[in-house]
This record gives C-alpha cells, sequence and structure tokens, in this order.
C-alpha cells in the first residue's frame, strides 16, 4: 500500500470504502486520514446542520457564548430583540476577534484593536474617528457581522448551517426529531443546561466518538469491564444488547435499550414522580411515555458530529439509580485530536433535589472524570494510533455485525429502521456510508448541499 496523500488516491480510498461498506468493511486507511480531515473541512463540515447552543444557555438579551462552527469561532448571541442571532467572532476591519471570553452578558461588542463597535444584532454601531477617516457617508450596514447564513431551533437545540441551500433542520433530523422528543420533552417546561459545557481534548479523530455513539452498545461489557465489576452497570453480557438498534436517514442513528430482564430497574428510567405523572401531556402523545416506560438507555449520533446519551446508572451495586442526559460534540481539530464538548441537561421542572442527583450520575459516569468517558477516551485514542502506518492502513475493518443475522423488530412502536438486537453495526455502517458520499468529489455536497437520504446507504440489509 502507498501513503495515501495524493488527491486521485484519496477519491480512490474514498471510492473503495464506498464499495466494501456494503459488504460490512471499512478499509482502516481511512478512519484517521490528514486528507480525509481537509475533506471534511468542506464537504461535511461547511455543509450540514450541526448544534451550536442550547436555549437555556442565552436566556436574557445580551446573554452570549463563543462556539465553533466550520473551524471558525462563533458567538450566539440573544440580542436586544429577544431572537438568537450566530455571526462569526471577527471584526469587519481587521478580522480581531471581538470575544475573549466564553460566555457573557453585553449590548456590545468592541473590537479591541481600534474600537469598532457592534449592537448584540451584529450592526455595526460606531467607529472611530469615522468623520475624519472614513467620512459620515460610510454605509455601516454593509460593514455588520457575517451572520451565520442558516440558525434553527428544535426542542431548544440550536443548530447552525453554513450551506443557504440545505434543507430546513426538521427535514435533515428526518424521524430522529421524534427521538429528540423522547428525551427532551418529558416535561412542559422542557430542559435546562446546569452549568458550562465541559471541555477536553482527546488524541482521537472525531469520527470515533460519533460511531461509538450511533450503534455501539458492543462494547459496554468490555471497556466498561471496571464500571460492571463496581456494580454500576449489569452483569449480564446481553444487557445492551436488549431492542432496539435503530437506523435513521441521513447518517443519524440511535439505540433505545430496555430494560434487561431479571434486573431490577425501576420503569420510566426512574425519573421522579413530578415527571413520570405528566409524561403524556407533555409529549402530547401516548407513544412516547410507553416507550419511555421499558428504556434504561438511550444512546445516538445526529450526523455528523452531535452525540447524546440519556441513562439509568447507580452509584453502587446498592442505590437506586438515577438517570442523567448528556450531549456531546466531538470537534475536530485535525485528523487525530479532537476536542470534546459535554453539556448536562435535566427537566427544569424537577425539584433541586433530584436535578443535583443526576448532575452527580453525570459526573461520575460522563463527565471529564467519568468512569465511562476515560475508558471511551483510552479506546478512541488507541484506534487513531492503531490505524495508521502501512500494514495497519491497509488493512480492512470489521463492520459485518448483524448483516445477514438480525431480523427487523417488527413491533417496535417507534419509526426508523428497528433491528432485533442492540449488538448491531447497521447504523455506523450508515454513518460511515453517509460520510463518504459526501467526501466523493461526485457527491452532492459539491453542487447543492447534502440531500436527504430515506434509505440505508450501504445496501446489504440485514435479513427481513
Ligand atoms: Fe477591529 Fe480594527 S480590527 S477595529
Ligand atoms: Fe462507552
Amino acid at each position: 500500500m502507498s501513503i495515501v496523500g495524493d488527491k486521485n488516491e484519496i477519491q480512490q480510498l474514498i471510492a473503495a470504502g464506498q464499495e466494501s461498506l456494503a459488504k460490512g468493511r471499512l478499509p482502516a486507511g481511512l478512519v484517521a486520514n490528514a486528507e480525509v480531515h481537509k475533506l471534511e473541512a468542506q464537504r461535511v463540515f461547511g455543509t450540514c446542520w450541526q448544534f451550536l447552543a442550547h436555549e437555556t444557555e442565552v436566556p436574557e438579551a445580551g446573554d452570549y457564548v463563543v462556539r465553533y462552527l466550520g473551524g471558525g469561532s462563533i458567538i450566539v448571541v440573544r440580542g436586544e430583540d429577544g431572537e438568537v442571532r450566530a455571526m462569526a467572532n471577527s471584526c469587519r476591519h481587521r478580522g480581531t476577534q471581538l470575544c475573549r471570553t466564553e460566555m457573557g452578558n453585553t449590548s456590545h461588542f468592541r473590537c479591541p484593536y481600534h474600537g469598532w463597535t457592534y449592537r448584540n444584532t451584529g450592526t455595526l454601531a460606531g467607529v472611530p474617528a469615522q468623520k475624519e477617516v472614513y467620512g459620515v457617508e460610510m454605509d455601516k450596514n454593509e460593514w455588520s457581522l457575517t451572520q451565520v447564513p442558516r440558525l434553527e431551533n428544535y426542542g431548544g437545540l440550536i443548530f447552525g448551517c453554513l450551506d443557504e441551500k440545505a434543507a430546513p433542520l426538521v427535514d435533515y433530523l428526518g424521524d430522529m426529531a421524534w427521538y429528540l422528543d423522547l428525551i427532551t420533552k418529558k416535561t412542559q417546561g422542557g430542559l435546562e443546561v446546569r452549568g458550562e459545557p465541559q471541555r477536553w481534548i482527546i488524541d482521537s479523530n472525531w469520527k470515533l466518538g460519533a460511531d461509538n455513539f450511533v450503534g455501539d452498545a458492543y462494547h459496554t461489557l468490555m471497556t466498561h469491564r471496571s464500571a460492571v465489576e463496581l456494580g454500576l452497570a449489569p452483569p449480564d453480557p446481553k444487557f445492551a444488547s436488549q431492542p432496539a438498534h435503530i437506523s435513521l436517514s441521513n447518517g443519524h442513528g440511535l439505540g433505545v435499550l430496555g430494560v434487561p430482564p431479571g434486573q431490577p430497574m425501576p420503569p420510566f428510567m426512574n425519573y421522579p414522580r413530578e415527571v413520570v405523572d405528566g409524561l403524556a401531556e407533555a409529549y402530547g402523545d401516548q407513544d412516547h411515555a410507553d416507550m419511555l416506560q421499558g428504556t434504561a438507555f438511550i444512546h445516538g449520533t445526529i450526523f455528523p458530529n452531535l452525540s447524546f446519551l440519556n441513562v439509568l446508572i447507580g452509584k453502587d451495586n446498592k442505590s437506586m439509580p438515577v438517570p442523567m442526559l448528556t450531549f456531546r460534540l466531538w470537534r475536530p481539530l485535525s485528523h487525530d485530536a479532537m476536542e470534546v464538548w459535554s453539556w448536562f441537561l435535566v427537566e427544569k421542572d424537577a425539584d433541586e433535589e433530584f436535578k443535583q442527583q443526576s448532575y452527580e450520575t453525570y459526573v461520575r459516569t460522563f463527565g471529564i472524570s467519568g468512569v465511562f468517558e476515560q475508558d471511551d477516551a483510552e479506546t478512541w485514542r488507541s484506534i487513531t494510533a492503531g490505524t495508521q502506518g502501512l500494514l495497519a492502513g491497509s488493512q480492512m475493518l470489521n463492520f459485518e455485525m448483524g448483516m445477514g443475522v438480525l431480523t427487523s423488530d417488527d413491533t417496535w412502536k417507534g419509526p426508523g429502521r428497528p433491528l432485533s438486537s442492540g449488538y448491531a453495526e447497521r447504523n455506523q455502517r450508515e454513518f460511515w456510508g453517509r460520510l463518504l458520499e459526501l467526501l466523493t468529489d461526485s457527491g452532492d455536497a459539491n453542487e447543492t448541499g447534502p440531500q436527504l437520504r430515506a434509505q440505508s446507504l450501504t445496501g446489504a440489509d440485514e435479513v427481513a
């Protein structure tokens, strides 16, 4: 195998990857490849909807947070008019970053270089010595901060997109919206972000986080063995295989795992009475409430790089487990490094005691120092290193799980294409399939931005 670097070589490898994925194989050389990383920057992160912030992070006029989109720093701010906007954190004079802090409240952003000053709606309000050096006629409207062209909110989650022609967010999400409702709309008051998102850097390609969360229930008993031994997870080797593994459109996917038989896990993820009693009313239907009743674990990825986890985990093997919800974003820094952003969210209407217990579950498990988080991070770092080099980079990785073996779960009450076991890899194949499709020279990303896909991209499906 040659070192992949040349433009033609990388396109050949991508084409080979598309072909082999249909048979459940992926060239290892695609996992953490520097040329793939450059293509992704344009063709994935320049075209797809991406999570920026939760609306409760900017509740008041003037509240702002600094985030990233398309490789650049972005200010997400609620203007004096109450509207949330997202704009480049970049002065229109020389490009100086206006926000030096990650969050705050301000009516104006003043550039620290020459003092151009912008309202929190993005319009240019003041230019030092304007009359003398630019003249009274200067059209300040022309020099507003550059807005993210598309900004939409689903269930309090604010997404931005750099492709003006992209389909509306709700169409991009497709059936994922139904499952987002399941985890975000348990109460009328919705969710609130508690504290600031935790951030840390891992020497791992970003896709390994997305791949894990989109469908990998299979690793639980091995990677998180120490948690099992501590009594934080059931010891039954099949416990994380409870249905279902659900494939959706556009590279999105998730697992909704049930309470394992014989496990002393309470219904409704042990959410407190004030949440459970109002579920059907808050959801607006009984189907979501019924699904939550038998669920213990929900994990998923919204393509490309937002994952979520709503899970019930105990403190030890004696106390009752408490649920928690986290959203996490895998921000690519290079082909072999990412910054993880991790938000903790909780039902606004829940009482303070539950909020605190839920937060503690998060910190213990999937916060920056959480036991599960540490296990996963080490594995992804190891895959990034383990797929490098002429020999390892030339091999095929096995993505065959479930092919020709698993059946569709016809009893499933939610949308999407469910499989009867959580131990499956169709979601992972479709995640990589969507990614490779966007990276091809002939891919639809080049001309018109991402198009919606209703069906499996990777051909070979499970036994019907
Ligand atoms: Fe911002 Fe000059 S760079 S005012
Ligand atoms: Fe894990």
